[in-house]
């Protein structure tokens, strides 16, 4: 089986993609499959990749990235084919054989919003992953959440304020904000790995906080910050059309952090710790394991998604829905499944095996 890895890309979270793209590159089962990894640089152009996990380790110091290298992976050009090409820095084409599936390990817009599923759809081309809808709407907060309650799901109260509401009326979005309470939280709506993301504790931060997530999206979220546990549960998609299969869950503690951005994710900032399996008694444990399966289909998702909770003395809220979260080998989503026992290989071989199904 050959696997088109697909990653980088234009979005703001191109090196996390790299890194995890290292992470299945090393692990992936050579004896079972074929690699051809294809980058996208931040620019957007598709290039052959050099297949070296090396390449593309998270080092905090120098994160890794697809560089143009001159070649162009050339996509089928009808449904009829799967041969992928490249044409060479010198202009020559030479064919890279036929792919049976792309692995899109990509985050965040120009990746997992549905664009480029979009385009395995328009190609014929199976994928791992949501397809366009459940990327799109994962993708989302504004969307996810409204889908979530709609399916009678505890989400954080929120208001949605466009570019143009926030130039035009800012004395609104500020009583918005009042009216919800501080401190809160300001996001854009389609971003990930806590980029633009702020932590407001009063008026006055609010304007660098909207400003500072409108640089990622013309649409962000003035979101009430919920207290209490941060705890996560990875799904894989169910097999034969059988329901959505959940893991134990994964905690973030947050022991001198205001919040878990983007440092502490990647950077190796202190203040955060990620513990797996989390301490929950087995009532719990059930409740966020279905409330993760509900949500998984409400956004109709497929092959793998991260749903992350807060538990609060009043129960689960659910913060989001990552329907291409990162793994790197120290990520939640693996850790979750390891705890869960399935192991890193494996778990790369059951997305491509779910793809395939
Ligand atoms: N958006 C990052 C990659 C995550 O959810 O893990
Ligand atoms: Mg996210």
């Amino acid at each position: 089986t050959t696997v088109a890895v697909l990653f980088g890309g234009r979005s703001s979270e191109h090196s996390i993609s790299c890194a995890t793209a290292g992470g299945v590159l090393e692990a992936i089962d050579r004896s079972r499959f074929d690699v051809v990894p294809v980058g996208i640089t931040r620019e957007g152009a598709f290039v052959l990749e050099a297949d070296d996990p090396a390449r593309f380790r998270l080092d905090p110091g120098a994160l890794p990235e697809v560089t143009d290298n001159g070649t162009r992976v050339l996509w089928p050009e009808s449904t009829a084919s799967r041969e992928l090409s490249v044409r060479e820095a010198d202009g020559t084409v030479r064919s890279l054989g036929e792919v049976d599936v792309v692995f899109p390990i990509l985050h965040g817009p120009f990746g997992e919003d549905g664009t480029v599923q979009g385009l395995f759809e328009l190609l014929g081309l199976p994928y791992v992953g949501s397809g366009v809808l459940a990327s799109a709407l994962g993708m989302d907060k504004h969307f996810t959440k409204t889908v979530l309650e709609g399916a009678g799901i505890a989400v954080a109260p929120w208001r949605t304020v466009s570019a143009r509401q926030w130039a035009s009326a800012p004395d609104a979005v500020a009583a918005a904000a009042e009216s919800l309470g501080f401190p809160l939280f300001v996001k854009p709506a389609r971003a990930g790995s806590s980029v633009g993301v702020s932590k407001v504790t009063s008026a006055e931060g609010l304007a660098a906080a909207v400003e500072l997530a409108l640089r990622e999206d013309s649409r962000v979220l003035l979101e009430q910050a919920i207290v209490g546990r941060e705890v996560e549960c990875a799904v894989l998609g169910g097999r034969d059309g059988g329901a959505p299969r959940v893991s134990v869950a994964g905690e973030i503690v947050m022991t001198t952090r205001e919040f878990y951005d983007f440092e502490a994710k990647y950077l190796d900032a202190p203040g955060v710790d990620l513990v797996c399996p989390a301490v929950l008694d087995d009532a719990e444990l059930a409740e966020m394991q279905e409330l993760a399966a509900r949500a998984f289909t409400a956004i109709d998702g497929a092959g793998l998604a991260r749903v992350d909770f807060f538990l609060t003395p009043s129960g689960f809220v659910i913060n989001e829905i990552n329907t291409m979260p990162g793994f790197t080998p120290i990520s939640m989503f693996p850790k979750c499944w390891i705890a869960s026992g399935l192991s890193y290989p494996e778990l790369i071989s059951e997305l491509i095996d779910l793809a395939l199904e």
